[in-house]
């Protein structure tokens, strides 16, 4: 039997009897439409708010743990090992939700251009008891990633389950193509009209990918904007679609009676132009995109949401519509964990 209550359970019932997700979310997140931020007689604007799918800690990467966190319950280990930048939002929420079911946490973390986002968030994966292990450059990474493994071996006497960046593999894309089918029921019952088009921010990608794929299966005709804010080296079309149709091979690999797909991420799009100078750099676009929805009450940041937020502004002052704003950033409140983080350090 499975125990997962989501549109995907009903999908993919062998798969997800198999797979035994966790209910850490709550879900379904609420779609509201948004005034008409890019000025008037622009597109109609709507927000898909996954700021609120956790008071632990919400966001996008909440939905992937589900599927990632119930594998490393399976795997019998006590510990969780991942990856980010010095501030990843990633790297966080696998701390916090980690936490709550007994599990011990490693972050392997690079640097990134300081904000106080990111200290906050390294003083909430401190506070929250994380083990980090800092290298000197991104490159560096797989060298910190092997150290962090031997030694968690060697203290603890078993292996981390791996989570990769971003908690981006088919498993964790899994949580998004459940998002798809989510929001497809919210279009069904009336609650908001069918996107033209979904923006939001692509790092690792699992996000865009599942989400595209879980459009897809549910029937919409819906496109996914995926706004790159990472280098394209990582990011790009060829490494999505990879990602797109590994997901798709693990949602097929149960032997569930799904419906033929299109041509694989034809519904997707990658949008290059609003990443900057680098990740991590605030741009003008971004920013007057952070001021315009804290207008509207909605909080973004520099680094994510408020790049995909000025992608969405742009379309909507070409009016094709109706828009929605994909909301991949926590709304939850962290500060006792910094609190805590910083009085320890
Ligand atoms: C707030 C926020 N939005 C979007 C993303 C991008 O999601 P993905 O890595 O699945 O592309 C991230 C990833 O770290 C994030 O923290």
């Amino acid at each position: 039997m499975v125990q997962w209550s989501r549109p995907l359970a009903t999908l993919a019932p062998r798969l997800l009897e198999r797979l035994q997700p966790l209910e850490l979310a709550e879900l379904p997140t609420p779609v509201e439409q948004l005034p008409r931020l890019a000025g008037p007689g622009a597109a109609e604007l709507w927000i898909k708010r996954d700021d609120l799918s956790s008071p632990l800690y919400g966001g996008n990467k909440v939905r992937k743990l589900e599927l990632l966190l119930a594998a490393a319950r399976r795997r019998g280990t006590g510990r969780v090992l991942t990856m980010g930048a010095r501030g990843s939002n990633h790297l966080l929420a696998t701390v916090l939700h980690a936490r709550s079911l007994g599990l011990a946490a490693t972050g392997v973390i690079f640097p990134q251009p300081p904000t106080e986002h990111v200290e906050r968030n390294l003083a909430a994966d401190r506070g929250a008891g994380a083990e980090l292990v800092e290298v000197g450059s991104k490159y560096l990474l797989a060298a910190g990633l092997m150290r962090a493994l031997l030694r968690c071996r060697r203290r603890e006497g078993s292996w981390p389950y791996l989570i990769p960046g971003g908690g981006s593999n088919p498993l964790g894309a899994l949580g998004f193509v459940n998002a798809g089918l989510e929001l497809a029921a919210q279009v069904r019952a009336g609650l908001l009209p069918e996107p033209a088009a979904v923006y939001l921010a692509f790092g690792t990608g699992g996000t865009a990918a599942g989400l595209a794929l879980g459009l897809e299966l549910a029937g919409l005709a819906t496109r996914v904007v995926a706004v790159r804010v990472i280098d394209r080296l990582l990011a790009n079309r060829r490494r999505l679609l990879a990602l797109l149709r590994a997901t798709r091979r693990l949602l097929r690999s149960g032997g569930d009676e799904l419906p033929r797909p299109r041509r694989p991420g034809a519904n997707l799009e990658i949008e290059h132009r609003f990443f900057g100078d680098g990740y991590g750099r605030a741009t003008k676009a971004g920013r007057r995109a952070v001021e315009l929805f804290a207008g509207a009450g909605i909080i973004l940041e520099d680094t994510y949401t408020g790049k995909a937020a000025a992608a969405l502004l742009e379309a909507a002052g070409r009016k094709t519509g109706p828009l929605l704003y994909w909301h991949t950033l926590s709304g939850a409140d962290i500060s006792s964990w910094v609190e805590k983080g910083r009085q320890d350090d």
